[in-house]
Formats: C-alpha cells, structure tokens, sequence
C-alpha cells in the first residue's frame, strides 16, 4: 500500500491495524482529517552530520543573546534534566514535578538576559535549527488540500514560528500552541505567557484550547506526531474521534526505549531524519498515490 512503511527503520506492532486506519482515513479523503504535531525533534531534525540539532531553547541558549555565565547555567540544566525526561523507567509522578522546574528555572534565566523581540528572527537565522528533509512537501501538501496542522509544542511559540516563517512554510492552515513570550513596552523579554506547556502536560494544553478543537469537529481523522511519550496527549481536545493514528520518531536511547514506544505509537521512526513516511502516509490519505 505504502512502500516507505517497509524500511528498516519503520517499526509497526500492528501491521493489520495501522492498514486498517489509513484506508478509514483514505476513504473520507482530506476534509475529515487534520494533523497535530510537535516540532522540537518531530518537525526538526534531531541530529545533523552527526552534531545534535537545537530546541527552541537551544537556539535561544546558544545565541549571541545569551551571557557566557548564562550559557553554562543553561547547559547545566539540560545536563541535569534532559536524562530525566528521556528515561522511561521513572515513574511520571516524580517526572512531573521536575519537568516544571526545568521550564521555570529556564524560563527565569531567559528573562534576565532582557533578550530584545527585534533579535529572534536574527538570532533563528544563524542558529543550526533545521526542519527534517521532506518538511516542504509535508506543510505545502497539508495547505494545498485544506488540511489543518496544529503544531504543539513545550518550545518557544516565538521562536517556532520565526523556525517555519523563515523556512516558508508557515501558511494559513497552521496553528501553532506553545509559551509565548511577554514583552514590555521597549520590546524587552519580561514574562512567559499563559500556562506553562512542558513535555508531559500537552494534554491540559489540548483542553484549555478546546475552543480550537471546536472548530475542527467535523474531522474526526487525526495523525499525530511526536517524538516524545509525552506527545499523545496533544490529541485529548479532540471532540467526536474517529481515528487517530499515531507516528513517533524514536531519535535517542532506541535500546531502552523502542518498546515503549512500539507499545504507544502506532508507528515508530527509528532514528529517522526524515519526513518521508509521514509525508507517503499523508499523500495516500489525501489520494494522491
Ligand atoms: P517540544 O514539545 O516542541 O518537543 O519541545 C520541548 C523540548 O524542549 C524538550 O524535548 C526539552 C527541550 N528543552 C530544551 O532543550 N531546553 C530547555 O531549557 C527546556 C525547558 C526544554
Ligand atoms: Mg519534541
């Protein structure tokens, strides 16, 4: 049906299943559907020439717009935090707590470097930011047959949105939900906006934003995107499902890590810098293949 769901590097527990899905999806065509998605590692590239690619975070923290004493803070902790989000054998309860703390602290540090809202598309520009290869095809595609994407991110709405807008691609049918800078009258970083989204609570996200997902009841038919455990529940605003098909990228501790991912994805990415299969998935959906 789909030549790319046989790489190597696709793993899917239930073959039967997911065929299932994607022919309910293909049989009401593109006016029932609508695609949520993550962009930290999901839209973006996770590593590069074999570099690691930046978050929103990072390209904030590896700016010019950041002190040399700030940028170690930072670093520490990423070092610090980072180990716990990816390590699935913590329990949530303890994780929750200390994903909050990262954001605040972060947070806290980002807003006394009195960063300027004039420097981010600067600092995006030179920063090593990049969107996975196919990405054209994948928001063009969804903009041309009228598909809403909403991207949902525990990133930087800022910083995101200058990510896609200088790629080209940050069309119409996009929504973005994610923290959103405040700034004051000179235009200086003073706050973060509205409530905090960190990795593990897009689903509170998902239903404060019910009046978005209003909007969108009559396409019951979602794919979703995510890289992270914590990315499906960015689908629980969704009113009246009827599918949902869930496609995670599986970029770091495949080891420890694919069978849980294989147990909750549908289908799962092994260290794929690409869009190619969401993008075939998409296109068959859409009945173009
Ligand atoms: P996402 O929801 O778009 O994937 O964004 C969340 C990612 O941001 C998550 O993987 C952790 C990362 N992050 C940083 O890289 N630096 C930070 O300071 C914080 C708070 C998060
Ligand atoms: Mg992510």
């Amino acid at each position: 049906m789909i030549p790319e769901l046989n790489s190597p590097s696709v793993w899917i527990r239930d073959r039967a299943r997911v065929q299932q899905i994607i022919q309910s999806m293909r049989c009401t065509g593109p006016s029932t559907l609508q695609v949520i998605s993550d962009f930290d590692m999901t839209l973006t590239r996770f590593a590069y020439n074999g570099k690691r690619c930046p978050t929103c975070h990072n390209i904030l923290d590896n700016s010019k717009l950041i002190s040399e004493e700030c940028k170690i803070k930072l670093a520490d902790l990423l070092n610090t935090y980072y180990p716990i989000e990816t390590d699935v054998t913590q329990p949530m309860e303890e994780k929750l707590p200390l994903m909050v703390e990262w954001w605040m602290k972060a947070h806290e540090l980002l807003i006394e470097q009195k960063i300027h809202k004039d420097h981010l598309a600067i600092v995006v520009r030179e920063s090593d930011a990049r969107l996975r290869d196919g990405y054209k095809l994948f928001f063009d595609h969804l903009q041309d047959k009228g598909v809403p994407l909403l991207i949902f991110s525990a990133g930087i709405g800022d910083v995101l949105e200058e990510v896609i807008r200088q790629a080209g691609v940050f069309h119409p049918n996009v929504k973005v939900i994610s923290n959103y800078m405040d700034f004051d009258e000179t235009g200086t970083l003073r706050a973060f906006k509205g409530e905090l989204i960190h990795v593990y609570n897009k689903r509170e996200g998902a239903l404060l934003n019910t009046e978005h997902f209003q909007e969108l009841r009559t396409r019951p038919n979602v794919v979703l995107l995510g890289d992270s455990l914590g990315d499906l529940t960015m689908a629980d605003g969704v009113h009246d499902m009827e599918n949902i098909l869930k496609i995670g990228f599986l970029n770091d501790k495949v080891e420890e890590n694919k069978e849980p991912y294989l147990t909750a994805y549908d289908i799962v990415l092994e260290k794929d810098e690409t869009l190619d299969v969401p993008n075939a998935i998409l296109l068959y959906i859409t009945g173009q293949q």
